[in-house]
């Protein structure tokens, strides 16, 4: 039944997530299925995963060779990160980073990642548009940024009344990139057969997956200005006379 009084905007406060941490594992310790469709034949690099709950992304891909900042609100589910990784070694321990953070302010640091996965990181309306023209910035040229959301409940069917725009369709993620600096995939999908992640029933996912352009090549810029006199070949020097026009080539820095 439906229930129009809960306030959703505490989903996504620490005290909520800290509650739900605080139990039994609240997921499978699996990584999702869509990180790993989209991120195991990626050369490591450094990675960020944002809402990364109890971690299983984060370890998956720190197994792999990735150095990566795993960033939640909440501490509980942070610290139960941490144990898992120091129990899967130093080696591990070594690549992870683990970071507390809220979504609705994270300035991630531009240009910084070879990889952004947001995996079921909803906020409400226009904040998690805004999260998402931030994790876009955060990627550097030639990177990844992969974001995986819920497709809305069917009405009448979950127990809380959530805001229609926490679950924008895949058309409207795509919408906050540019395409000419972006190669974009973006659908809703079944998941994946072998899934082994889901705990919800939920059979669907609206994922976006895209590749920031490389930066454009350097390329000269050829400046002309005025002079006033001309190289004399004949006496091997410089003479006044009247102006005419040279180029430079010039390079950007
Ligand atoms: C549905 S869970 C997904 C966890 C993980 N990505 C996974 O797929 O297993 C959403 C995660 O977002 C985190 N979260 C919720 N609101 C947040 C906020 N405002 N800022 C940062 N993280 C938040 C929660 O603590 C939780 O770990």
């Amino acid at each position: 039944m439906n229930d129009p009084g809960v306030d959703v905007w505490r989903m996504f406060s620490q005290e909520f997530w800290d509650d739900r941490y605080s139990g039994a594992p609240v997921f499978s310790g699996n990584p999702n299925p869509w990180l790993v469709h989209h991120a195991e034949d990626l050369t490591p690099g450094t990675a960020l995963d944002v809402g990364s709950g109890e971690g299983a992304d984060v370890l998956w891909l720190a197994s792999r060779g990735w150095h990566v900042t795993g960033a939640d609100i909440s501490p509980v589910a942070l610290a139960r990160s941490a144990r898992l990784a120091e129990r899967a070694g130093p080696r591990i321990t070594a690549r992870v980073t683990w970071q507390q953070a809220d979504m609705l302010d994270f300035d991630a640091p531009e240009n910084s990642f070879d990889l952004v996965s947001a995996q079921f990181m909803h906020l409400p309306g226009p904040t998690l548009k805004a999260l998402h023209r931030r994790l876009a910035a955060a990627v550097k040229p030639g990177g990844t940024l992969l974001l995986v959301l819920h497709v809305p409940p069917e009405p009448g069917t979950g127990n809380l009344t959530f805001p229609a725009d926490m679950f924008p369709t895949a058309e409207q993620m795509a919408s906050v990139l540019d395409p000419a600096r972006w190669t974009i995939d973006a659908g809703t999908h079944q998941r994946p057969a072998n899934d082994a992640t889901s705990t919800t029933g939920h059979t669907h996912d609206v994922v976006l997956h895209a590749v920031r352009r490389p930066a454009p090549p350097r390329t000269a810029t050829t400046e002309q200005r005025a002079v006033s006199g001309y190289w004399s070949l004949t006496e091997a020097r410089w003479s006044p006379g009247p102006g005419k026009v040279v180029a430079d080539r010039r390079w950007p820095q």
